[in-house]
């Protein structure tokens, strides 16, 4: 059984797709050990809390720089025995010392269809902002592992979603939440907890059962 960190800075939908997922039994051969927040007053801790998963903040404002902050969330990790680190809406880039540590471990959700749309600058309601911006009839989701570039590594599962005439930001991120987001997020670190992800340089595949 892996231990699953999840990483939060926000409201946790992503977080909660976890979850519902956990008690559907839907994550198979992983649980939900600790959350940790960059926030104190991320509303993402009253869901882990309300389902009796162990909570921690950690807080960029008690650290002199990212590199002191990020060596507390790689302390936090260790002593979680975190298998896998879920960022889910998790707002901070860490330090490459923590993506050093968890090669390959460290699973993001971004809201849109990388690269598109990706990268420095690009993450929250600005992604969904600039895609309205840009007139693609397509966005989407995509699950990937960390890398020391943003939004740079591997892919792991991608949904696609459609972008309507009338949408505003706002009713964009929410189609992409729920159409993809927490349909991909969950699958994604079920299918790492089963071992079913394979790497080849920069590129990742599902293994065929
Ligand atoms: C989600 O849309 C997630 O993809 C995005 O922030 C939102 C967090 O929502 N993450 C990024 O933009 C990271 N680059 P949540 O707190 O409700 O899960």
């Amino acid at each position: 059984m892996k231990n699953i960190v999840v990483l939060v800075s926000g409201g946790g939908t992503n977080l909660q797709a976890l979850i519902d997922a956990q008690n559907r039994g839907d994550i198979v051969n992983g649980k939900i050990t600790c959350v940790i927040s960059s926030k104190p007053n991320a509303y993402a801790l009253t869901r882990a809390i309300n389902n009796s998963i162990p909570t921690r903040i950690v807080q960029a404002k008690d650290y002199k720089d990212n590199i002191d902050y990020s060596k507390a969330i790689h302390e936090a990790l260790y002593e979680e025995y975190a298998d896998v680190i879920v960022l889910a809406g998790f707002m901070t880039i860490l330090d490459e010392l923590v993506i050093k540590a968890y090669p390959n471990k460290i699973i993001n959700v971004h809201p849109s269809l990388i690269p598109s749309f990706s990268g420095k600058g690009f993450y929250g309601i600005n992604v969904h902002k600039a895609v309205l911006e840009s007139g693609v009839k397509l966005t989407g989701a995509t699950v990937h592992f960390v890398n020391e570039i943003a939004d740079g590594g591997a892919i792991i599962l991608q949904k696609a979603v459609e972008v309507k005439r009338d949408d505003t930001p706002d009713i964009l991120q929410k189609r992409v939440m729920e159409e993809a987001e927490w349909r991909i997020l969950p699958q994604a670190v079920s299918l790492f907890c089963q071992d079913k992800i394979e790497i080849i340089g920069n590129k990742a595949f599902i293994k065929e059962e």
